[in-house]
């Protein structure tokens, strides 16, 4: 097993993160926490490879319609009205696509962080998928106050700023997606290497 202080993850900073000048922001807060940055690249995706980065499978999917419809029974909105269709999978289907044009709307930056549990690490830096439950000191909790319901209503993603992988078996994916192999660059941080 690797050094569970060299756990590698993936981080996206989203079309909102880079148009609302938070790139140093995002990497500030990573740093501040011994994260290391070891790649970064800003570059304009295409639609093929965001398509290819957001699971395909209709687990995925469905869990993605959901929670949409989760949102729709909090907020007494009529899925048939919204979506035209109260079909878990078809929602996720259309939120899904919705997500795919949003993430080529704007350069992106990606990012590999290494670290103590970076995995973990980063997901509690960026905080809760919803801005607007997110909770303050988190970066979406801090910077976005989007809403799923807005967005559905509005037929768009939820716009909440980064992406970061859920677990080690994604980020690995995830960092060979975007980056290949043997992007990582190593060094030593000090004070927290040496
Ligand atoms: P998800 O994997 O649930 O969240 P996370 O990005 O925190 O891992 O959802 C993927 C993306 O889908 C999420 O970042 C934004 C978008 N999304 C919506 O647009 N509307 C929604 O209601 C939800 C739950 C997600």
């Amino acid at each position: 097993m690797k050094n569970p202080k060299e756990e590698l993850t993936y981080l996206m900073i989203k079309p909102d993160g880079v148009r609302k000048g938070l790139i140093g922001e995002i990497i500030r807060r990573l740093e501040q926490r011994d994260l290391k940055i070891v790649a970064l690249e800003m570059f304009q995706p295409t639609l093929e490879q965001i398509d290819e980065h957001y699971p395909k499978d209709e687990t995925w999917i469905a869990r993605l319609g959901q929670k949409t419809f989760k949102t729709c029974e909090k907020y007494n909105v009529s899925p048939k009205d919204e979506f035209g269709t109260d079909n878990e999978l078809e929602m996720g289907k259309l939120v899904r696509g919705w997500l795919v044009n949003y993430m080529v709307s704007a350069p992106l930056v990606k990012m590999i962080v290494q670290g103590t549990h970076a995995v973990d690490m980063v997901r509690k830096i960026v905080g809760p998928t919803l801005p607007n439950l997110a909770e303050m000191g988190t970066i979406r909790g801090d910077f976005s106050v989007d809403s799923p319901l807005i967005a559905n209503a509005e037929h768009r993603a939820v716009m909440n700023l980064a992406h970061a992988s859920e677990t080690p078996e994604e980020a690995a994916h995830e960092i060979e997606h975007w980056f290949g192999k043997d992007a990582v660059h190593a060094y030593k941080r000090f004070g927290v290497d040496e």
